[in-house]
């Protein structure tokens, strides 16, 4: 991170920062280290696969950064902005204007419609029922749902309640997209497509996407990989 003090008053200064930061991130359960000094830079609009080994520490890392997981040492940065010593209150309030989420099996609302969950961001963020509804349908044909906007997900493949979830992720165009295992539960050309959906949606709004997954292939198509292990990034693998 440069340092703060320099350039953070100029009005350019901002675009000079990355989106999101982790510096020193430290975080233990108990004696055992899930982070032991993890620094990243993520820049706007950059994809970032995180990879690494079964509880190498990639959920921490990624809810460290996201600020539903406070670090036991270490800190977070937001655009330049340090985060993580914001109130709970601040940070819930900056996951729902500045971050977006896909969680391995979509976590869609089982009793709305494919466009009602797509909407539920924007609603939030006081757009119109019709206005909410509107710019979720368009999201949703975008990601190849024309005609499936009605469906509960109940209704929808796996597949496609995950591009439901990924329409619902992008729609209030937050700066940085947050995804655990999102195609965890989808096959290798399903997980794939799934994730080229994502990259593309987030690509067309200009927000950076941290990605994690175990699957090393599917890691491939992203552009950036940050290898953990132990808790550390592991250097020796990274080469992207
Ligand atoms: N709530 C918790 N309580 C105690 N230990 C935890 C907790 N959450 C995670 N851990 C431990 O922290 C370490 C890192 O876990 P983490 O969930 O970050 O790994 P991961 O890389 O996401 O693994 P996976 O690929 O299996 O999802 C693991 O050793 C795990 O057992
Ligand atoms: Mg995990």
């Amino acid at each position: 991170m440069p340092t703060q003090t320099t350039n953070a008053a100029g009005p350019l200064a901002t675009t000079a920062w990355p989106a999101l930061s982790g510096r020193g991130l430290v975080k233990r359960y108990g004696t055992q280290y899930a982070l032991a000094g993890v620094d990243i830079d993520i820049s706007p609009g950059e994809a970032v696969a995180i990879v690494g080994p079964s509880g190498s520490g990639k959920t921490s890392l990624l809810h460290v950064l996201a600020g539903i997981l406070p670090a036991d040492d270490g800190e977070v940065y937001l655009a330049g902005r340090r985060i993580d010593s914001l109130s709970e209150a601040r940070r819930s309030e900056l996951r729902r204007t500045e971050f977006g989420f896909v969680f391995q099996s979509g976590r869609l609302v089982a009793e709305l419609s494919a466009e009602e969950n797509a909407a539920l961001p924007l609603l939030l963020h006081g757009r119109s029922r019709s206005a909410a509804l509107a710019e979720a349908r368009q999201w949703l044909g975008r990601l190849g749902l024309a005609g499936k906007e009605s469906r509960r997900p109940g209704e929808l493949s796996g597949g496609e309640a995950q591009r439901v979830a990924i329409a619902r992720a992008l729609g209030h165009r937050p700066s940085v997209i947050f995804a655990d295992e999102p195609t965890g539960a989808l096959d290798t050309r399903t997980g794939r497509d799934t994730t080229d959906a994502l990259l593309g949606a987030a690509a067309e709004t200009g927000a950076a996407v941290v990605i994690v997954t175990h699957d090393r292939d599917l890691a491939e198509s992203v552009p950036r990989r940050v290898a953990i292990r132990d808790g550390r990034v592991d250097t020796g693998v990274t080469a992207a």
